[in-house]
């Protein structure tokens, strides 16, 4: 029997969904090597935003008001000590700007790759440090202080890309210092 015609539709609906968000693939920033998630610690596996991530290179966390304050202060202990306050750079590179050493950062994929695995010298791995899910919360707050064009915000959805304002110390109450 011949597939009907809305069954036939809703078959393509799906593939073209698919190949809209192909799976992601996580591989070390340096190296090149496939991460292994086996290493990842056991808590914070299984939230939705680590599901939808895995399978859609997507971060949910991105711009959620709930989460960003709690980003925020993984950030301070956890990064700014080596990339600045506000990710302008110390002896790590800047990351409120668009320019990528490793240009897959641009990319949630290529961000959170760069934690997982880490790249070279000072900027060891994260496996052993942070859960999968605060990671992904952490790069919310990487990129919540960015400072370029929202239409250079590749990482956002476009709904939330068109009410994204850049980041600016200055509006801050503690004066961006
Ligand atoms: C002990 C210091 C140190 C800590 C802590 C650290 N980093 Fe780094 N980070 C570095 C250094 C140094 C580099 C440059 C490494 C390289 O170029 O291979 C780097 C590179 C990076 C890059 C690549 C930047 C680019 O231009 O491509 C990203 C992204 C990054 N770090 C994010 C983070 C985040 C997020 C955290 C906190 C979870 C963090 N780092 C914690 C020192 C650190």
């Amino acid at each position: 029997m011949r597939p009907s015609v809305p069954l036939f539709a809703a078959v393509l609906c799906t593939a073209t969904a698919l190949a809209a968000f192909p799976a992601p693939r996580f591989y070390h920033t340096v190296e090149g090597t496939p991460l292994d998630f086996d290493l990842a610690m056991e808590e914070g596996r299984e939230t939705e935003a680590v599901e939808t991530f895995m399978e859609t290179g997507i971060n949910i966390y991105n711009e959620d008001p709930d989460i960003l304050p709690d980003a925020e202060s993984l950030f301070a202990s956890m990064c700014s000590g080596c990339h600045g306050h506000y990710g302008e750079g110390k002896i790590g590179p800047g990351l409120n700007d668009d320019y990528w050493t490793y240009p897959r950062n641009e990319e949630d994929v290529g961000l959170f790759s760069t934690l997982f695995g880490g790249a070279t010298g000072q900027m060891g791995p994260m496996w052993g440090k942070l859960t999968l899910d605060e990671m992904l919360r952490v790069m919310a707050w990487v990129r919540h202080l960015y400072t370029g064009a929202p239409e250079t915000a590749f990482w956002l959805t476009s709904d939330k890309r068109a009410s994204f304002t850049p980041f600016d110390p200055g509006t801050r109450e503690d004066g961006g210092l």
